[in-house]
C-alpha cells in the first residue's frame, strides 16, 4: 500500500487548495499596541470603571440616605392632668393622633382614648369641628362623633382607636403599632382605654 497520491488525488483533496482566506498578518492595531501597551489600557479603564462606581454608590447615598421620617410609632405626650376635657389637637400634626379625654358614651367609661386621623372612607384627615362637636371630612363628607364613630358621609366605619394606657412615669403613652376597631368589637379591649378619674 503506497501513502503517495497521485495528481488527481493530489487536485481532489480540499487541504491541497490554496486557503481562499489569506492567512492573517500583523494589523496595524497589533504593530502599534505591545502587550506592555495593553495592559496599561486594560488598567486604566478598570480604575475609571471602579472610580465610576464609587461615585455612583456615593452620589446614591447622597440621593437617598438611609434615614427615616416616619413620626414614631409610641411615644409618651404628658401628664393627664396637663390635658383639657375634650378633644385635644395638639398631636394631630407630628403623630396624627387625636386624644380624647371625658366619658365616652362608647365604652361607658371616664378617662383617655388615642384616635386615628385618618378618615375611614379613603384616607383624608378630618378637622375637628368644635362647635359641631364632631369630625368632617374635608374629602367626602363624612362625619364623626367625638367617640369616633361614623354617622354620615361615605365613611363605612369609625375611626380607629391606639393603645393607649400610663408609663412608669405617670405620662400618657401612646402605641399606634396597636389599633383598635370598634365594628370588631375591639374597643371593649382594656388597652384601647385608659380609665381615669377626672375628679
Ligand atoms: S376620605 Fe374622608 S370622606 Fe372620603
Amino acid at each position: 500500500m503506497s501513502a503517495t497520491k497521485t495528481p488527481n488525488e493530489s487536485k481532489s483533496d480540499p487541504a491541497s487548495k490554496t486557503p481562499v482566506v489569506p492567512a492573517p498578518s500583523a494589523s496595524f492595531y497589533d504593530k502599534r499596541y505591545t502587550r506592555r501597551d495593553t495592559f496599561w489600557i486594560v488598567a486604566g479603564w478598570s480604575a475609571f470603571t471602579a472610580s465610576v462606581a464609587v461615585g455612583t454608590g456615593l452620589m446614591g447615598r447622597f440621593m437617598f440616605p438611609n434615614v427615616s421620617y416616619e413620626p414614631p410609632q409610641s411615644f409618651k405626650l404628658g401628664f393627664p392632668a396637663d390635658f383639657p376635657t375634650g378633644i385635644d389637637e395638639r398631636f394631630k400634626a407630628k403623630y396624627n393622633v387625636w386624644i380624647a379625654k371625658g366619658y365616652d358614651p362608647s365604652t361607658k367609661k371616664t378617662g383617655f382614648f388615642a384616635l386615628s386621623t385618618v378618615c375611614t372612607h379613603l384616607g383624608c384627615t378630618p378637622n375637628w369641628l368644635l362647635a359641631e362637636s364632631k369630625f368632617k371630612c374635608p374629602c367626602h363628607g363624612s362625619g364623626f362623633q367625638p367617640t369616633g364613630v361614623n354617622f354620615e358621609g361615605p365613611a363605612p366605619r369609625p375611626l380607629e382607636r391606639f393603645a393607649i394606657r400610663l408609663a412608669d412615669d405617670g405620662q400618657i403613652f401612646v402605641d399606634k403599632s396597636r389599633k383598635f376597631q370598634q365594628e370588631k368589637g375591639e374597643w371593649a379591649n382594656p388597652d384601647s382605654f385608659l380609665e381615669y378619674s377626672l375628679a
